[in-house]
């Protein structure tokens, strides 16, 4: 008897229990639970380049269809080859000259050293601090600067709302503004993704004659026939918070503490 205990060994000896056993109960779980937490964390590791492949092509088709080029049989990378990335160092309005392959523009939001920390009153997109470079896109033809697509983000009712914001040459002539990220109320706050509703932000302008920011999403619908319809979006109806957020958010991100001085800058060049 005891040389056939030796023989089985510990697990034999347990499984061999009934299986009304605790110990045979607790060794099966616990068994399990190992054999579960194995199988997730490898599939965790082995799926994360996956996933950040996926997660870098969704930020080129979100930046394709802000600026009208995507369509459903898109080659996305060719087409995203005609797009320049660059670095905007926001305080200088300027370009800057780090690797723009490696940096992490959210991640430097969050890192003490990358970002500054807003004060109540500038943070009107209540995002607490923003990272002190950001990463643009120039989509160019023949070396001319067509579009400049700029990445925004702010609170809407129950989230952080991410995305992006694009311009014509002239830095003011709004092209499209589109979500990646998001999670409001689908239906209500949700509908900031809805075609029709983003299709009105083509063609507003951003800032007057003067060089004042003037856009905004208004409360209901925009009046026409009253002077700066130009500068006013619609807000979503049945979804005020989310509309206000938007209209803070792209308020704060146009504005003098965040792209201001780049689109200044850039205004004064082309010129406009
Ligand atoms: C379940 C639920 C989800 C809601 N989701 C949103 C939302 O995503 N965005 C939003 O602005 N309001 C949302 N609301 C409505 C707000 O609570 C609030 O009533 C609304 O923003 C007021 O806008 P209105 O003046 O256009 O009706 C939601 C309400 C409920 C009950």
């Amino acid at each position: 008897m005891a040389e056939n205990t030796k023989k089985k060994g510990f697990i034999g000896n347990i499984l061999a229990l009934p299986n009304d056993n605790p110990k045979k109960t607790i060794f099966v779980a616990a068994l399990l639970c190992l054999v579960c937490s194995v199988l997730v964390s490898t599939s965790a590791v082995v799926l994360k380049p996956l996933q950040q492949i996926n997660k870098a092509n969704d930020i080129k088709k979100n930046i394709l269809a802000v600026t009208g080029l995507l369509t459903d049989d898109a080659d996305v990378d060719a087409l995203f080859a005609q797009f320049e990335t660059k670095v905007v160092n926001l305080d200088a309005g300027k370009y800057e000259d780090i690797d723009v392959t490696t940096y992490d523009q959210r991640k430097a939001s969050s890192d003490p050293a990358q970002s500054v920390t807003l004060t109540a009153e500038q943070d009107i997109a209540s995002i607490g601090s923003r990272a002190k470079l950001a990463t643009i896109y120039l989509l160019k033809e023949n070396g001319a600067v067509k579009q400049v697509v700029l990445p925004v983000h702010g609170y809407g009712l129950w989230s952080t709302l991410y995305g992006f914001i694009s311009f014509d040459a002239d830095f003011n002539t709004i092209g499209g503004l589109q979500f990646y990220e998001h999670a409001e109320t689908p239906g209500l706050g949700g509908e900031v993704d809805n075609p029709k509703w983003r299709k009105q932000w083509q063609g507003k302008k951003a800032f007057n004659e003067q060089g004042e920011l003037k856009i905004e999403v208004v409360r209901g619908f925009v009046d026409y026939k009253v002077a700066g319809a130009e500068h006013k979006v619609d807000g979503l109806s049945g979804a005020t918070l989310t509309s206000v957020g938007v209209s803070n958010l792209v308020k704060y991100w146009l504005g003098e503490n965040a792209f201001g001085p780049y689109l200044k800058n850039m205004r004064t060049e082309m010129g406009k």
